[in-house]
Parts: structure tokens; sequence; C-alpha cells
């Protein structure tokens, strides 16, 4: 057996220091670059076990299955082990990165604003809710109105000074008499003309008027109209029912009163006022709107006997009610469609 001084023996001892050392190696590795630095390291060519290997062309051929099969099994065994932490490695490696790189998808990015009903129309449904519970029926009619049932037939003269009162849009042409509605109370005669009596209604909707948009008006805002046309009405029943839903609307504590005005529809005519002890500025009277015993005249052009029937009606501003109610400041707010105004009265859908 010739041999280099430096050159390895081979033998058992030797070969299981090679591979104990590069077992343990192996096992420490914590990332394949230590893990490829081990592998060099320990079954490269330059590699202890190599090098035995390399010695069995010096081993004497009666001993060359021998250290053979020594040499073969400890080299198999060293690289199973690196396959087997190569395998472990890239999974914890695959792991780590797939949870670095994770997104949450049940995370909530910023979405459009989901939006809000508009606290105008909420009202206006509380309103409707409030009579259709006393067996009312809501009633509709055009936004563009003819003039006669805007004003006419609602008694108003040609040369009425009270038609000069109100500020109406006239639609051109002018000869064609379309308006745009000043207030609802035409959907009174539209109503008697189409119903079978009793009359039990009331009629919310948008109206118009040439006013000046600042805090208190809007050139279109809405009203909600009363009519009741029945035998025995008298103006008894108009406070009872305004009166209820006052407190309805703003709480038992309202109350309401009657001052005398005119309209030229009802007759007598009073301007509605309604007091609540937390109104802004403390408790005190407002004015909420207008009623009346209908007029004669009105039941008359309407083909109505005003000697077996009479009525009473009533109209009210529903921004005003708002802003009494939720104590509102600017009226702007309810015409400038923000959102972050209307989520102040709830996310009702
Ligand atoms: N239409 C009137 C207005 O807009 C209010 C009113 C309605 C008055 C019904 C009497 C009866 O001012």
């Amino acid at each position: 057996m010739s041999d280099t001084p430096d050159s390895p023996v081979i033998s058992p001892e030797a070969v299981d220091a090679a591979v104990d050392a590069a077992l343990a190696a192996i096992s420490t590795a914590s990332d394949t670059a230590t893990l490829k630095a081990a592998r060099s390291a320990h079954a490269g060519d330059a590699s202890p076990l190599a090098q035995l290997n390399a010695q069995l062309r010096n081993v004497e051929p009666t001993r060359k299955a021998e250290f053979g099969k020594l040499v073969g099994g400890a080299r198999g065994r060293v690289n199973q082990a690196l396959a087997a932490r190569e395998k472990e490695l890239a999974a914890a490696e695959t792991a780590a990165r797939l949870d670095a790189e994770r997104i949450d998808i049940t995370a909530q990015p910023h979405r459009a604003r989901i939006g809000a009903r508009h606290p105008i129309s909420l009202l206006q449904e509380e309103i409707s809710d409030l009579f259709v519970g006393m067996g009312w029926e809501i009633a509709e009619g055009p936004e563009l109105e003819h003039e006669w049932f805007n004003f006419d037939a609602l008694n108003f003269d040609v040369d009425h000074p009270a038609r000069q009162m109100q500020d109406t849009f006239f639609v051109d042409p002018v000869d064609r008499h379309l308006v745009m509605r000043t207030h609802t109370s035409p959907v009174q005669v539209r109503s008697m003309l189409d119903r079978e009596l009793p009359i039990y209604i009331l009629c919310p909707g948008r109206v118009y008027r040439t006013d000046e948009f600042d805090a208190t008006h809007l050139p279109a805002f809405t009203q909600f109209e009363g009519l009741v046309i029945d035998k025995g009405i008298t103006m008894a029943n108009l406070k009872g029912t305004l009166d209820h839903a006052a407190k309805v609307l703003f709480g038992p504590e309202a109350k309401t009163r009657f001052r005398t005005n005119y309209f030229p529809f009802t007759e007598p005519s009073a301007e509605l006022d309604l007091w609540h002890p937390t109104f802004k500025g403390g408790a005190r009277w407002i004015e909420w709107g207008g009623c009346g015993m209908v007029n004669a005249n009105v039941l008359r052009a309407a083909g109505i006997d005003p000697d077996v029937y009479s009525g009473f009606a009533f109209g009210m501003g529903i921004e005003r009610t708002l802003m009494f109610r939720s104590d509102v400041q600017d009226m702007r707010d309810m015409a400038e469609g923000d959102v972050r105004f209307s989520e102040q009265f709830g996310m009702v859908v």
C-alpha cells in the first residue's frame, strides 16, 4: 500500500468522522446558501469523503469491496441528507416568501361611499306614513302645471293681487299657460276632479318659486298638501289633524295655533304656528304653513256642492319642517347633495 504522508487512510473511523461532520453541517444549514457551502465542503471534489474515495485505488484488492462499500455507503447517506435538507429549506423559503407577499383580500380598501338617503326624502316618507296611518291616500300631480290648476281653479282672479304674490316660473311659450307649480295646492283641484267623495289625501311634492337661494329659501323645494272633503267637516277637524301631526313629528310637547291669514282658495284661512320647548333659541312659536276651510268657489269649480260637502286643506314646507326639527342652520345644505350632510340623518336605505 503506497501512501503519501497527507493522504487520508481509509478506515471506518475516518469515514464515520467525515459523515458526522457532513451531517452536522447539513442539519445546521439554515438557508440554501449555507447548504450549498456545506455541499461543496462535504460532498464536493475536495471534501474528505471524496479524498477517501480517491484512496480506494490504493487499497489492496482483497479489501477493495469492503472499503468501497464503506465509502460508497457514506457518500450515499450524505447525499441523501443533502437532498432532504434541500427540500426542507426550499419549502420553508417558499412558505416565508408567500407569507411576506401575502395580500389580505378581506381588508377593506377605500371603496366608494355607500351613500345615504336624502333627509328630505326620509321626512317626506315619514309624513306620508303618518297620514296613511290615519287612512288617507297619497296623491300626486305634475310639477309642470297648467296655470288654470295652479291659480284659476284655486280662485286666484286674473287680476287678483294674490296671483302676483306668487313668484312664478312661467314656461315658454307663455300662451300655453304652463307654470312650474308654485305650491302643491293644484293637486287639491285635480283630486276633487278625479276622485270619488269623500276625499282624504296627502300630496307631498316639489314646488318652484323665483326665490333667492339663501339660508332660508330655495327656488325648488318640497311641500306636503293635505285635503279633506267630506260631510260635516269643520275647522275643529283641521286643528285636531294638524295638532296630531305636530305631536307625531315633533314630540308630545308640541303645540299648534292658528293666526288669521288670507288665501284665495280657503275661507276662513289661517297661518299655522308651531310651538316647541326645545326649538333653537328656546321655547317659541314658528310659522309652519298655511291652512283653512276649502273655499266654496273651489268646491264649485270642481263640481262639488258646497251646501252638502265641506273640507279643509293645509300646506307646509318640508325643508322648513326639517330645519326646525333637526336644527339645520342653512337650507342650502339640503340642496347641495353632499353625502356628509345626509349621513347625519342615518344610513336608512
Ligand atoms: N299653498 C299655500 C302656500 O303654498 C299653503 C296652503 C295650502 C294654504 C292649503 C291653505 C291651504 O303658501
